[in-house]
């Protein structure tokens, strides 16, 4: 049988031998009680990455946006976020059923928001007509996109100058410090506060961190954990793969991201494949079919082995654990090769 290379999903990494072995070990205690030692040391270890005062251990990244969104932008009010966002069309709409926010989509190329964007879009507390905005909502990265520190820091001023929140959704946050070059402590600084996914990249089975140096944040963001089921006791044994990944896997974000550039590259030399490998910055690869429409290719292409998925109406391949070096080599080699039935064939 042919070799399969997942390109669906860097949240499809298993344990390695060495976090198993942490899970394993760990010791554990009642979490909602605040007496699992490795939960809590998986929050000091957290916060002090991310620069702020506290973390809380949550069950995932929708989780953590949630909670977010229902703290820190409140029912009735407006979120300012990037057309395509997550929190718009990945968490089965929890932000307009739960955390009862109005969000607000902007065109923004790349998804990357400025404040030029949101001129005009900040509207005030008023008795008629609509609700007031409290939050900027930052995804980052977005489709593989870093934001730009500057970009950030103009954001905040922007905020701060209209009196907004900002949330920062950092699933793949150390994609982001990676491809920007700055730490993700820079990065969480312009945040009020800031999720990071402990199950994408870094490999982890489950678990994200919340972060924020606000106290009356960490208090509400305890109590809407608890509220949404959050509250599962021995967690201590997904702490200590949230340990292990933070401790280990880090620089191994390095080869996702060169191993990204192999298969765009591999992308643009064939006819049937329409991508700048230039603009591919971490380890997601989006690109459109030449002469065939993206949802066939990908079937197509899965088909053939490489596993990958549509997303936001392009073809999206990601890059993780899953793939050595040696793969991506193959995989590349496996793109120059195919011929998908109906398109660009370069004749
Ligand atoms: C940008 C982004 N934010 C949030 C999430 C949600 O994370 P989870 O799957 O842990 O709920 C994802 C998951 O893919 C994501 O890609």
């Amino acid at each position: 049988m042919n070799k399969v290379y997942d390109l669906r999903s860097d949240t499809f990494t298993l344990p390695d031998e060495g976090m198993r072995q942490a899970i394993y070990r760990a010791e554990v205690g009642d979490d909602v009680y605040h007496e699992d030692p490795t939960v809590n040391r998986l929050e000091e270890l957290a916060a002090d990455m991310l620069g702020k005062k506290h973390a809380v251990f949550v069950s995932s990244g929708s989780m953590g946006n949630l909670i977010g969104l229902c703290v820190n932008c409140g029912r009735g009010n407006e979120v300012l976020c990037a057309a395509g966002s997550h929190i718009v069309h990945h968490e089965i709409s929890s932000a307009a059923i739960i955390a009862q926010v109005m969000p607000i989509q902007i065109n923004a190329p790349g998804g990357i928001l400025k404040p030029s964007m949101l001129e005009g879009k900040v509207k005030p507390r008023g008795v008629y007509d609509m609700g007031a905005t409290a939050m900027i909502e930052v995804e980052n990265t977005i489709g593989g996109n870093p934001y730009p520190l500057q970009t950030l820091c103009d954001l905040r001023a922007f905020a701060d100058g209209h009196g907004l929140k900002i949330h920062m959704d950092g699933a793949r946050l150390f994609n982001a410090a990676l491809a920007e070059e700055v730490s993700v402590r820079d990065l969480a600084y312009f945040a009020d506060d800031v999720t990071v996914c402990l199950s994408k990249g870094l490999g982890a089975p489950a678990g994200s961190i919340l972060a924020s140096d606000s106290d009356s944040f960490e208090f509400h963001a305890r109590r809407m954990k608890k509220m949404l089921g959050g509250g599962m006791r021995q967690t201590g044994f997904l702490a200590a793969a949230g340990i292990y990944a933070l401790e280990n896997n880090i620089p191994k974000l390095v080869a996702d991201h060169a191993n990204a550039q192999v298969l765009a590259r591999a992308l643009a030399d064939v006819p049937w494949a329409s991508i700048n490998p230039d603009k591919v910055r971490t380890n997601i690869i989006l690109f459109d079919g030449v002469g065939i429409d993206n949802e066939n290719l990908a079937q197509q292409l899965t088909e053939a082995g490489l596993l990958c998925l549509t997303d936001g109406g392009k073809v999206r391949m990601v890059t993780s654990l899953n793939l050595s070096s040696a793969d991506a080599a193959q995989a590349a080699e496996l793109i120059r090769a195919f011929r998908p039935v109906g398109g660009n064939d370069g004749r």
